[in-house]
């Protein structure tokens, strides 16, 4: 896998000055192939349904793995935006880019995983790609007989459509097909208390949104006023200065956590003794 570069905004000076000045006590922080011909599951509220590690690393989602060389690249990752988060007081964040394919959903997920590692943290993994939802044939789970499609329909609650998946604090909430109107989805009031309901329920809980590209829709822009702050993924090579410009101009006003930069062709160190 080419690697992951975490920009983040001059974080270390601004923690470094926050710890400095902050008084104490300051706010803690298409279903595709994968799941086709699987049956619908029900699990129960405590069930903890299994992650595939062979299907996962297909996906490059490798933030599980132990041994893997790439899980570190995502700790570090995690460890920088936790504390950025914290900072503020942050805890939804959108994960987007500025064109397709860019390492969205695989960024997202990793960063998910790795969050639910940290002992006093819960990660939520939810899929807002509403025309073009993936985190499911990512993660390998089969459809599930409640998820955002139902919950956004009105048929179902909210906490019957959170799964519990892979490890104890790893959560996600899938969406299975593509949803009609999806800008005026995410712009409505129903989608600003789900919003709401995901980030109060839980004060420990950190909510990752992965979101369709800035350029390409309008659904981003809907969704950014209702979440804390946003993650940007850029593919290297992959987006155009005007591409990159046009989502500066589109994220506005966003609190913006930092830049992942993608795919980027240059080795893991070798004989890296730590
Ligand atoms: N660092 C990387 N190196 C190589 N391939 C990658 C990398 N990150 C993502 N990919 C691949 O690029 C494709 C798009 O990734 P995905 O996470 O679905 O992007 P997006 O959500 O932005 O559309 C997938 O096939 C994924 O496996
Ligand atoms: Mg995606």
């Amino acid at each position: 896998m080419e690697r992951i570069k975490f920009a983040i905004d001059r974080a270390r000076q601004q923690a470094a000055a926050s710890a400095a000045n902050a008084p104490s006590g300051a706010a803690p922080a298409s279903l595709a192939s994968a799941a086709a011909g699987r049956h619908e599951s029900t699990p129960t509220s405590d069930e903890i349904l299994p992650l595939d590690r062979a299907h996962l690393e297909r996906y490059r989602i490798v933030a599980l793995d132990q041994d893997n060389p790439y899980r570190r690249e995502f700790d570090l990752l995690r460890t920088q935006v936790l504390q950025k988060m914290q900072e503020n007081g942050w805890r939804t964040i959108a994960v987007t880019s500025p064109s397709v394919q860019s390492g969205k959903t695989m960024i997202a997920a990793n960063l998910a995983l790795s969050i639910a590692h940290h002992p006093s943290r819960t990660a939520l993994l939810v899929d807002f790609d509403l025309r073009r939802p993936c985190v499911a044939a990512s993660l390998g789970l089969p459809p599930q007989r409640v998820s955002l499609n139902e919950v956004l329909a009105g048929t179902a609650r909210l906490s019957d459509a959170i799964l519990r998946v892979g490890i104890p604090r790893f959560q996600t909430l899938l969406t299975h097909r593509k949803i009609a109107g999806a800008a005026e989805m995410l712009a409505s009031d129903k989608v600003s208390s789900i919003i709401a309901s995901l980030r109060d329920d839980h004060p420990d809980r950190i909510v990752i949104f992965d979101l369709p590209p800035v350029a390409a829709v309008d659904d981003v822009i809907a969704v950014l006023p209702k979440v804390d702050c946003v993650l940007l993924v850029v593919a290297s090579g992959a987006s155009s200065r005007r591409e990159i410009e046009e989502s500066q101009r589109h994220l506005g006003r966003a609190n913006i956590l930092g830049t992942v930069i993608n795919k980027v062709s240059d080795k893991l160190p070798q004989n890296d003794y730590y």
